[in-house]
């Protein structure tokens, strides 16, 4: 090999240059690269191994010269791989300039915002947030709310019950018959049982009846049984509570009117309607023209069912009530069909602001 001299230098780079323009993929690019820096048998290691042979003024020309090779290659080489980044990135053809994937967020479902928000306006006014078994036996369910087994009242729910029965713990033993409970009142008793008064509970829930699927009624749906016992509790309670609750839950000029009516674990009893907030009463398609929704039953705590947890009836009054949370989510969605709730049909699911 001759003594490298200046015009090596530039035909060395005039040929890099070719080749790399040449070069069809990021690996031949390297080969290219490699023929002049590779440590052992690149062009610029080559001239250094030449400077031990040679003469004293060669060996400085030499080496000033491979050196001038040397860093002309590698910012050429710098050059390139910035140029190329983009031909890479498109080589793997990934666009960068696509939107990402949104990930899909869930919701919470319409029961559980009507509950939730059921049970903020609730606690604020006090009341504990309890939940009891949805299996429960008869005598929770319907002997202890006063109704016992003869009782017409017990035909007004018509009951699933369960094959296997599981002994009670009423200490009867004429509880043994289990079933899924008709309504969360069931828990009135269990909380009873366990606590002495002032109470003030509420009981968020599922309930089980026989009952075809149609437009207004499934066989599951969700309650929130309410009780408050203490000294002195009046009817009056009752209504500012519920009256206080509608506000918050519809609208602050919902009214609430009481429709006497027949529950055997209160007297008196009552029907709960709330002002209808599509018409404020005056009658709509939403109410059927009456200007009323109803929401559920309510009363004052028989004194039978004080007896029966083993209060002082002289002593303790109370009120209860239980609401249908379908109810609720129906009338202030304007829901259509009740079996929308329990489809889990994205399409409706998604209508509700979270
Ligand atoms: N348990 C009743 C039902 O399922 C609702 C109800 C009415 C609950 C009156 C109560 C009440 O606590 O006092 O339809």
């Amino acid at each position: 090999m001759s003594v490298p001299d200046h015009s090596s230098v530039q035909s060395h780079l005039a040929a890099f240059d070719a080749e790399l323009a040449a070069a069809k993929s990021p690996r031949q690019a390297q080969t290219v690269r490699d023929k002049y820096l590779a440590r052992k048998h690149g062009v610029v290691a080559s001239w250094m191994q030449m400077i031990a042979d040679a003469s004293p003024e060669d060996k400085r020309s030499i080496g000033r010269l491979a050196n001038e090779l040397k860093q002309a290659i590698e910012a050429r080489w710098a050059a390139f791989m910035e140029r190329s980044v983009p031909d890479t990135a498109a080589a793997v053809t990934i666009d960068l300039t696509l939107p990402g994937r949104v990930p899909r967020l869930g919701h919470r479902h319409p029961l559980t915002l009507v509950r939730d928000r059921m049970e903020a306006i609730f606690t604020r006014m006090g009341f504990a947030i309890v939940e009891g078994p949805e299996i429960e036996d008869e005598w929770h369910c319907f002997d202890a709310l006063n109704m016992p087994a003869e009782h017409p009242a017990r035909d007004m729910q018509d009951t699933l019950y369960l094959s296997a029965p599981v002994p009670g713990d009423s200490g009867r033993a004429d509880d043994v018959r289990t079933l899924l409970r008709t309504h969360t009142s069931s828990m009135q008793i269990r909380y009873m049982q366990a606590q002495t008064p002032p109470i003030r509970i509420v009981v968020p829930g599922r309930v089980y009846r026989r009952d075809d699927l149609d437009l207004t009624h499934t066989p599951m749906f969700t309650q929130m049984e309410g009780l408050a016992v203490g000294e002195g509790v009046s009817l009056a309670d009752l209504k500012g509570t519920l009256v206080a609750f509608a506000h918050e839950m519809f609208s602050p000029t919902s009214r609430v009117r009481f429709r006497p009516s027949f529950f055997p674990y209160t007297e008196p009893s009552a029907e709960v309607d709330v002002s209808c907030w599509q018409c404020e009463g005056a009658g709509c398609a939403m109410c059927k023209g009456s200007g009323w929704l109803e929401i559920g039953g309510c009363g004052m705590v028989h004194p039978a069912v004080f007896e029966a947890v083993g209060y002082d009836a002289e002593r303790y009054t109370g009120f209860a009530w239980g609401i249908g949370l379908e109810r609720v989510a129906i009338l202030r969605h304007q829901v259509g069909d009740i079996r929308l709730f329990f489809e889990n049909d994205l399409r409706f699911l998604e209508q509700f602001p979270h």
